[in-house]
């Protein structure tokens, strides 16, 4: 039996197409249903009760639209309301975002690592709880860096200013000599080609969403939600922000074209 819903997924802007974009490639015939909340962006300054009123909005469309399974493709929103939506809506499947510390402490030479993040998620029980498992002996350098989110919202451009702002993001880490740096917020995937520029090859960027397309695999293979289609799946956007700023972003961002429609 094949399950043809789409799988929904959201986030406060464009970041969340950076999982988007892996789940695509691992499950290309599975429907998408993808959500911004440009709106309220961001979400990584809120505190968690206000996100979680926010994030359950989004969720509740999401059903309505029959998706199957929740990718909450964005870490603030994962550390202030994943467990919620799990008591809230105990027959529907999440999957959220953790800073992929686990990776990054077991791979070290140097002994230090960093993890770019946003507030929300450097603050939240997720955080803490993978520091406290996975971290032990490593020295971790938590930054928190809204303008990374901001310059992202804006396509990711390139030159000089937008280097600058990387940089000055980023000098802790390199004055800390990390040797991983782990991207605990979603829209930080479409900067590597920024970040490698400036710590330089050696360091090692962790991005967490080929591994969480594989547990959307895992959770829909296990409950026999896989689409067995041999045709590619569609892919809908919405946006409680503006759907042509949208639109141009993330056509950008994916390279390839893409139309969004207005969240009501
Ligand atoms: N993309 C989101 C994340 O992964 C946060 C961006 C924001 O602050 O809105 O945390």
């Amino acid at each position: 039996m094949s399950d043809l819903r789409p799988i929904g997924l959201l986030d406060s802007g464009v970041g969340g197409l950076s999982v988007l974009r892996e789940v695509r490639r691992l499950l290309p015939a599975e429907h998408l249903c993808y959500v911004a909340d440009q709106a309220n962006l961001p979400y990584g300054t809120r505190p968690a009760p206000e996100l979680r009123l926010l994030v359950e909005r989004i969720v509740r469309f999401l059903i309505a639209q029959e998706c199957k399974l929740i990718v909450i493709a964005c870490n603030a929103a994962s550390a202030a309301a994943l467990h919620h939506l799990r008591t809230q809506f105990p027959e529907l499947p999440f999957v959220g975002m953790e800073p992929a510390v686990k990776p990054a402490a077991e791979r070290t030479r140097s002994g230090a690592i960093g993890v770019l993040t946003t507030q929300t998620t450097a603050q939240g029980a997720l955080y803490a709880n993978a520091l406290s498992r996975f971290a032990n002996g490593v020295r971790v350098v938590t930054q928190v860096c809204p303008q990374l989110v901001a310059l992202v919202e804006q396509g990711a451009p390139e030159g000089e200013s937008a280097q600058r702002i990387v940089a000055e993001c980023l000098a802790p880490l390199q004055a800390a000599e990390v040797d991983h740096v782990v991207l605990g917020c979603t829209h930080f995937p479409f900067l590597i080609p920024h970040i490698q520029a400036v710590l330089g090859e050696s360091v090692s960027i962790i991005d967490p969403a080929p591994a969480v397309a594989r547990q959307v695999y895992r959770v829909l293979e296990t409950r026999q939600m896989l689409n067995d289609a041999s045709s590619t799946g569609d892919m809908r956007f919405f946006t409680s922000g503006n759907p042509m700023q949208f639109s141009h972003v993330a056509s950008r961002l994916l390279g390839v074209p893409i139309q969004a429609s207005p969240l009501h």
